[in-house]
Parts: structure tokens; sequence; C-alpha cells
């Protein structure tokens, strides 16, 4: 988890300076004000002293409250596009904007803030903090964004996913389901623009894995959050209007339905 910075570093994007290069973009688009942005983004990471490039020329468009799904096989780069897209790394060449702000030219300071702002995550290993409760980890991002009805809040969002009764609870008390819910809980506390979530279901038995889907699409429905899901879940892939494949770190459009 990030934390929270007292001061942070911005780096706003000045519309208009950027405005007639966005007009130029947006044309080739019927996407006229994406809430996700990005270009040619390439990842090359070293491994023993050896590049490796996980992600080529990746571009892509996400309007404002759509449902997407990204589709693919494993070890494809799914989840590295996903962390990407939500600013918590750095492309090696190419550029990213998030609700209008360009965090692939952030530093990790600046991005942890658009992330609080604008971005909910569900990892796909939960990343639940150990030394604290179901309730207290839901609590953290909405403490960080200094709201005085933290706690109250996120009892109420723990109660949506069916787990009032495990607020005290740490996540080693927590099934692996439970686990997951409070992983979704933490991630829309601060209904965020644009809720990420890699395998949102892959741990989860049928009816409960119904449930959460049925919550993000709730989520969608009601405060038009943008959804990206990684998922090898057909039925999920197939709630979500639009639908890309990556393809050994190419990214391309599918077919919807
Ligand atoms: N930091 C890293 N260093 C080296 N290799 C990495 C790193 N991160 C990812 N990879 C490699 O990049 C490839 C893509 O990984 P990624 O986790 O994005 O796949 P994925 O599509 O999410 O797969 P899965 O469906 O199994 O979760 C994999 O071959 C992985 O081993
Ligand atoms: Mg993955």
């Amino acid at each position: 988890m990030s934390s929270p910075s007292d001061k942070p570093n911005l780096h706003l994007v000045n519309n208009d300076d950027t405005a007639q290069d966005r007009n130029d973009i947006s044309a080739e688009s019927a996407i006229s004000q994406p809430i996700l942005r990005i270009e040619n983004v390439n990842r090359i990471v070293d491994v023993a002293d050896e590049p490796l490039q996980i992600l080529y020329d990746v571009c892509l468009q996400v309007a404002k409250g759509e449902t997407l799904a990204i589709v693919g096989s494993s070890g494809s780069g799914k989840s590295t596009l996903l962390g990407l897209l939500a600013g918590l790394d750095l492309p090696t060449s190419g550029s990213i904007e998030l609700a209008g702000e360009a965090i692939s030219a952030m530093d990790e300071d600046a991005r942890a803030f658009v992330r609080a702002q604008h971005v909910g995550f569900v990892f796909q290993s939960f990343q639940l903090l150990p030394n604290l409760t179901a309730v207290e980890n839901v609590a953290l991002p909405l403490e960080i964004l200094g709201r005085q009805d933290a706690v109250a809040l996120s009892k109420d969002i723990l109660d949506r996913v069916g787990l009032s009764s495990r607020q005290t609870h740490y996540p080693n008390q927590l099934s692996g389901g439970e686990q997951q819910r409070v992983a979704i809980a933490r991630a829309f506390v601060t209904q965020p623009a644009v809720l990420f979530a890699d395998e949102p279901t892959g741990n989860l038995d049928k009816s409960t894995g119904d449930m959460v889907a049925d919550l993000l699409f709730e989520l969608n429905a009601e405060h038009d959050t943008t959804l990206i899901l990684v998922t090898h879940d057909n039925q999920l892939a197939a709630r979500c209007r639009r639908q890309v494949g990556m393809d050994s770190g190419r990214l391309s459009e599918k077919q919807a339905g």
C-alpha cells in the first residue's frame, strides 16, 4: 500500500496545452472523453541481465462508465497491463492518461495521490494488510483521504458484501472468498471513477462469484464506475460491454458477446 504524502506533488496536466493533441487523437475514435487513454505502451524488464519484453505497443482508450474485460492466456501480460493502467507501475515507454492526468510522467507520490482520488484496485492475491481487521482494511483508503466517516462507511460496505458479522476478523481468520470480498469492499469504498479487478472471481465458488460479479456491475450502474476486469471466466467477460484480448503482450479488440 502506498503511504499518504502530506504534500503530494500533483504534476497536473495542463489541459490547455494538450487539448490540440487530444482532439487529434479523439477524431480517430468514437470515445470523445476517455477516462483512460494509453498509447504505444511497452514494458521491458531485466531478468538475469537480459531484457524481457512483456508488453508491445499497447494502445487502448476506455470511455467513462464502460465495462471492459481483458482476457488471454496465463503469462500473456494481463496483470502487468492492469498495474500500469492503475498507475501502480510505470511503462518503459509510451503514455498513460487516467482521469485526465498523465500518470506515466509522474513520480510515485503523485501517482499515489491520483490512485487515492480515482482508482480502486482488487489484486489477484487480495493484498489485505494482515495486522488490520476487515473493517480497518476497508477504512484505510478513506482515512488516507482524511474522511471522518471512514469506519461508518466501511461497516456499511462490509454489510453490502455480506460480511457484517466478520468486521473485527483479521485476514487470517477469514476464508479465501471472504478475503476477496473485503478486498472488493476496500476497492470501492471510496467510490472510485475506475475500478480495476484482477481475477475478481478466480478464488470463489460459483454462487459467491456470482454475488461478487453482481456487486461489480451494480456499482457500474449506480455510480457510472468504469470497470476494467482481468478474467479467465467467460461468463464474467461476457457481462462486460467490451472485451479485449492479450496475446503474448499484444492487445487486440474482440467482438462483443
Ligand atoms: N517483474 C517481472 N520480472 C520478470 N518477469 C515478469 C515480471 N512481471 C511479469 N513478468 C513476466 O511477464 C509475463 C506476464 O506476466 P503477467 O503476470 O502480466 O501475466 P498474466 O497474463 O497476468 O498471467 P496470469 O493469467 O497467470 O495471471 C510472465 O511471463 C511473467 O513471468
Ligand atoms: Mg495475472
